[in-house]
């Protein structure tokens, strides 16, 4: 039966242009996203510890204006204000971090800050107060400014220090919250933070450092993981998973060449980090040659990227209840020999990464719904089809706009395509969340690229939310849970009216669903 409404389903969606009208299944989750220092604001209030986003934007010369995360949204003080947006949005879920540094102001679980404590008590009780689950990211980038002075990141130390935050968190709220994230993107946070220097700490080691932090913080998601699934699980009974981020990397020809070198760049972003969870273990197979070959090139007597012995990959393996993924856009990727004189993680793939200049585009997202759906294929067949949960997908702009079209137009198009990966491909989603609540400090672009499904007004200290079409959008598709067959309208059959004696149909409207069947 189910394979007669696929293949059905198939028919009638036939090429990626399509739209698929149909409903989600019953048991799809909406939610939507933020992340502490792009909203809370109150850096330095009622015993918060700094971070190094504190640390990276206060330096001056980073960030766009030099702008900070001082206020940002002040949710801190107007979190129920957020909690209202939320129950009038209807998701299912809120997927919000934790500032560290709020709750403990060294990084140490042995100098805990009340006020910080009180503060996420008060915003989950709200949360379930108002109908809206919890999900939250212990790791969204804020490391206490402490912790990196003993060597952030680098430092192997840091696989204990966050295993206790951790357990520290699930102690404090995990008799209601019963979804975790470890890290968010672990991938771009290295791979800014300590490799192009975008993003704090605002080091420049792509060759080599990249890939030795990013070992230390697979070691340390994989405790925290066996530390809720050991110790939290048989009386919490949450899940907890990690959310790795990527690219849709599309062939830029049909030569094998270009073929496998999206195959390449794709291992390199995603499976760098999924594969030592979700797949084989350990690094991908392509990426260990290839850096091993490199480094040998230029003169280093081993590999750039270090190797975890046997216990460390079994450690590692298989620490995820789901397979969180954030999306955000797609890039063709070409073949190329990379010049090997600069060790760095992006001369290692040796690709060219290219865009199509048809494609609609917005700052660095060009809007590409179907790449989506394949990434979705890719995941399902690279991994034996895991529960995904898409913790992130969602579209900028750099004005301020209430009519925000454009966002409308990407959401309503990768939404569809999750519906195609779900309903025409089998892949297993369970859940989609919308970046984001707010306008917010969008990192390296501060207040100058907005993502808000509301607006916020940073000229205002009140920072008044106010929600935008996209808003509208989003809860209409969570209300009807996907995209219902358009209502045929009956008919309005005029009385005829009679001339030359003939009777004559005036007028018969054409039925809604005609308009809405445009190609996209
Ligand atoms: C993600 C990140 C979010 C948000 C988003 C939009 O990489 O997790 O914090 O900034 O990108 O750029």
């Amino acid at each position: 039966m189910r394979f007669l409404s696929l293949i059905l389903a198939c028919a009638a969606v036939a090429t990626r242009a399509d739209f698929l009208y149909d409903t989600f299944p019953d048991y799809f989750q909406w939610g939507v996203a933020t992340a502490s220092y792009q909203i809370e604001g109150a850096w330095n209030v009622d015993g918060k510890g700094d971070s190094i986003w504190d640390t990276y934007t206060h330096a001056g010369g980073n960030v766009v204006k030099n702008e900070t995360g001082d206020i940002a949204c002040d949710s801190y003080n107007k979190y129920e204000d957020d909690v209202q947006l939320l129950q009038d949005l209807g998701v299912n879920f809120y997927r919000f971090s934790l500032s560290w540094a709020r709750l403990l102001p060294t990084g140490r679980v042995d100098q805990p800050n009340q006020a910080g404590i009180d503060y996420y008590n008060s915003l989950i009780d709200a949360l379930l107060a108002a109908g809206v689950e919890p999900m939250v990211t212990l790791y969204h980038w804020d490391l206490p400014q402490e912790l990196d002075d003993q060597g952030g990141w680098e430092n192997e130390d840091m696989v204990q220090i966050f295993n206790e935050y951790a357990v520290f968190a699930f102690e404090l709220f995990g008799d209601r919250v019963k979804s975790w994230i470890t890290f968010n993107e672990p991938y771009v946070f290295i791979t800014m933070g300590y490799g192009q220097g975008a993003h704090a700490p605002g080091l420049q080691s792509p060759g080599e450092k990249v890939y030795t932090v990013a070992h230390v913080v697979l070691k340390a998601h994989a405790e925290a993981w066996h530390s809720y699934n050991e110790l939290f699980r048989p009386t919490q009974d949450g899940v907890i998973g990690i959310t790795l981020d990527s690219e849709w990397k599309e062939p830029y020809s049909d030569d094998p060449e270009d073929i496998e070198a999206a195959e390449r760049a794709i291992q390199f972003c995603l499976g760098w980090f999924a594969n030592p969870i979700f797949g084989s273990g350990g690094y991908p197979t392509v990426m260990k040659e290839k850096i091993l070959e490199k480094s040998l090139e230029q003169g280093y007597e081993e590999s750039r990227l270090p190797e975890f012995t046997e216990e460390e990959e079994n450690r590692i393996h298989g620490t995820s209840d789901f397979f969180g993924l954030n999306h955000y856009t797609t890039s063709l990727v070409q073949n190329a020999d990379r010049p090997s004189l600069v060790p760095s993680y992006l001369n290692d793939r040796d690709i060219i990464t290219r865009v199509n200049s048809t494609w609609d585009r917005s700052e660095w997202i060009f809007v590409v719904p179907w790449g989506l759906r394949s990434l979705l294929n890719w995941i399902s067949d690279s991994y034996g089809n895991p529960n995904v949960i898409i913790t992130e997908n969602g579209m900028s702009d750099s004005n301020a706009t209430l009519e925000d079209a454009h966002r409308v137009n990407y959401f309503r198009l990768y939404t569809n395509n999750v519906l195609k990966a779900i309903k025409l491909d089998g892949c297993d989603v369970r859940s989609y969340t919308a970046w984001t609540l707010m306008d917010n400090f969008e990192w390296a672009f501060a207040y100058d690229v907005r993502f808000g499904l509301h607006h916020v007004d940073f000229e205002d200290p009140e920072r008044p939310r106010t929600p935008k079409a996209s808003a509208e959008f989003i809860r209409q598709l969570v209300a009807d849970n996907g995209f219902p067959e358009p209502e045929a309208v009956i008919p309005e059959v005029l009385e005829p009216e009679i001339e030359n004696g003939d009777p004559e149909i005036v007028a018969i409207p054409e039925p809604i669903r005609a308009k809405f069947r445009q190609k996209h």
